[in-house]
């Protein structure tokens, strides 16, 4: 939520720091489309600054009719709006006698901060919390002359969650940045230095980054970069190199980055496999660094994520729960939290976030550790916050995704939590070695299935052009069915705007099945006939059942079934594969169907309305 950018430059006065800023924010903006700004320091005691509700292009159409002066230092913002609507003037930055400042996240006790400044003359513009902190750094600077100083003074006395920015007029070589429970990453270039909500920002610039941890302020200038606490003591971060390649968050020929990272998808489950296993064949988890008698001795794993990545947890529960004989429980990080979860020392708890940065699931992080378990994180932004917070670490290598909807993430996370699966099994010795090299075969065969579910994806595609009038679809499926349901249905939500439900097949008779009336499209996913043959026959039981109904029936089965064909309206077939891997391959079409749709529809399946892409506030 809402995006940052900081950049300074070993330069005269030029045009280069609305340069980076502006590319910094057009490679954030998946973050937040509400308003954008900047803000420059011109030299010579100068600030200029522009903002403009709605997407980063308003902006920079207004920088083209006018634009700002030369500059040697930049921050940048696009927000996604909590206090005050998405206007002009609640856009960030703001500005506070030489001070100009951006943020994210939210300061909540800024009504009280307010009335203090009112009281004291000071004369408020906007409607936002952060216009209060721009003038509590102001009038800090006013007293001790030094920014970071300044700002050290002010987020003491902040509750909330924050990330901020601020340059001063006074000092053309500075950028002064804080954390507190928001993500905050530094660049680290030659001459040049750089602040981000994360490394997309400066990704073009620099491959070398500086992880920062909570609390801490940084001071940047053209060669220096000062870590310290909010009191001022020396602290520093940890440097690292960004492996993501700058053109994987390019759009690359497609019409979304949404479509582009759904094609993505056979390299990020390859990439997420890759070098996991030794040359005999056993799975390695070296970045896992947890020790192996915590996992051999781990009784319960309790998952905790939001939205899609809880999905990926659910769809990891049947596997785990399978091979490794150890109870799963996946809930949602916003109910875990608000819970009194029963937890020890022998619970794995496993945290699944894409971004890293999602607040409801870092604060459930931390509830658990509270409660004596280890958190194991799966994850796909290094430097992000979530595996920083937790015990271990399993990297997804998905790449960059930009889109808000998240959909090669997805595959990535059921991947590794697979993986984690099967070297607790391989552990624990509750499969045998042979066993696991099998799965871990079917495994390495996933990126091609992949490839050819998206190369047969043509019908899926001109069904949901026929359908981009639907008021309402439904999803249902069984087993690891169920969670792809879920997900096929939040896709189509959140980037169509149509009503669409996931259930459980199995729970249609205990009422949804009342929904079903003459023309309601449903997708069923139907398992493999090679599997358990009572649950390939239920699922095409409760296709008999809607279709008595009236339902238009859309089907996902694998080849071969040619069983489910007479009470299909429409059969996507997906090649065949283990059960628990199913997933993998019948969540691809549902997310075709929807990117597809969508698009017809005229919708930007990039930045659909009133989300964002990291959710970093509760
Ligand atoms: C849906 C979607 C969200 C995220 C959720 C968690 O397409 O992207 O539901 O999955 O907000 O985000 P992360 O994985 O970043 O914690």
């Amino acid at each position: 939520m809402c995006g940052i950018v900081g950049y300074v430059g070993e330069h005269e006065p030029d045009g280069r720091p609305l340069g980076v800023v502006l590319e910094g924010l057009r490679r954030l903006e998946y973050r937040g489309y509400d308003s954008a700004g900047v803000a420059l320091v011109t030299g010579a005691g100068g600030l200029a600054t522009a903002k403009k509700a709605g997407k980063l292009a308003n902006l920079t159409g207004l920088l083209e009719e006018q634009p700002l002066p030369g500059a040697t230092a930049g921050i940048g913002h696009t927000r996604w709006a909590t206090h005050g609507g998405p206007t002009d003037g609640n856009a960030h930055p703001h500005v506070a006698g030489g001070v100009a400042l951006i943020h994210n996240g939210i300061v909540e006790n800024f009504a009280v901060l307010k009335e203090e400044l009112i009281a004291d003359g000071a004369e408020l513009l906007s409607e936002t919390d952060t216009e209060v902190v721009a003038h509590l750094v102001a009038r800090a600077y006013d007293e001790v002359k030094d920014l970071g100083e300044a700002m050290r003074q002010v987020v003491r006395r902040l509750h909330g969650t924050f990330t901020l920015l601020a340059v001063h007029a006074d000092h053309p070589d500075t950028v002064v940045g804080a954390r507190h429970d928001s993500p905050l990453v530094v660049g680290l270039g030659d001459g040049a230095n750089y602040l981000g909500s994360d490394v997309a920002a400066f990704i073009a610039e620099t491959r070398r980054a500086l992880e920062l941890a909570q609390d801490q302020v940084v001071v940047i200038t053209p060669r220096s970069v000062t870590v310290t606490d909010f009191d001022g003591n020396p602290a520093e971060g940890r440097e690292y190199t960004i492996d993501w390649d700058a053109a994987a968050a390019e759009k690359g020929g497609f019409r979304s980055f949404m479509e582009k990272e759904i094609a993505d998808q056979p390299q990020a489950v390859q990439d997420t496999l890759l070098g996991r296993t030794d040359t005999q064949g056993r799975l390695i988890l070296d970045d896992l660094k947890i020790d192996e008698s915590v996992l051999r001795s781990v009784d319960k794993i309790i998952v905790i994520a939001c939205g899609t990545a809880a999905y990926s947890g659910h769809v990891a529960k049947y596997a785990i729960e399978h091979w490794c004989r150890i109870p799963v429980e996946v809930e949602l990080a916003h109910e875990f939290r608000y819970r009194d979860p029963i937890l020890d020392e022998r619970t794995l708890v496993v945290a699944i976030s894409q971004s890293g940065e999602t607040m409801d699931t870092l604060m459930a992080v931390r509830h658990a550790r509270e409660q004596g378990a280890k958190v194991l994180a799966i994850c796909n932004t290094h430097g992000s916050t979530i595996p920083r917070e937790s015990d271990a670490v399993l990297y997804t290598h998905a790449g960059p995704e930009v889109a808000v909807a998240s959909t090669k993430a997805f595959l990535a996370q059921i991947t590794a939590a697979y993986l984690l699966g099967l070297y607790l099994a391989q552990l624990r010795g509750n499969k045998f070695a042979d066993e696991i090299a099998e799965i871990l075969d079917d495994l390495r065969a996933m990126p091609e299935k992949i490839q050819e579910v998206l190369d047969r994806s043509g019908r899926v595609r001109e069904i949901a052009r026929w359908m981009a009038d639907t008021s309402s679809v439904l999803f249902l499926g069984r087993h690891v069915g169920f969670p792809v349901a879920l997900e096929g249905a939040l896709k189509l939500k959140e980037i169509a705007y149509i009503h669409a439900e996931g259930f459980a097949a199995g729970e249609l008779k205990h009422g949804p099945i009342a929904l079903i009336e003459p023309g309601q499209p449903v997708f069923v996913i139907v398992p493999s006939p090679r599997g358990r043959d009572s649950l390939h026959s239920k699922v095409v039981s409760n296709i008999q059942e809607i279709r008595a109904r009236g339902a238009r029936t859309l089907v996902i089965a694998e080849d071969g079934d040619e069983a489910v064909r007479a009470y299909a309206d429409e059969v996507f077939y997906v090649p065949q594969t283990p059960t628990l891997l199913a997933p993998l391959l019948s969540v691809v079409p549902l997310q075709i169907f929807a990117c597809e749709l969508a698009t017809a529809r005229g919708l930007d399946v990039d930045q659909p309305r009133n989300l964002a892409k990291s959710v970093t506030v509760e």
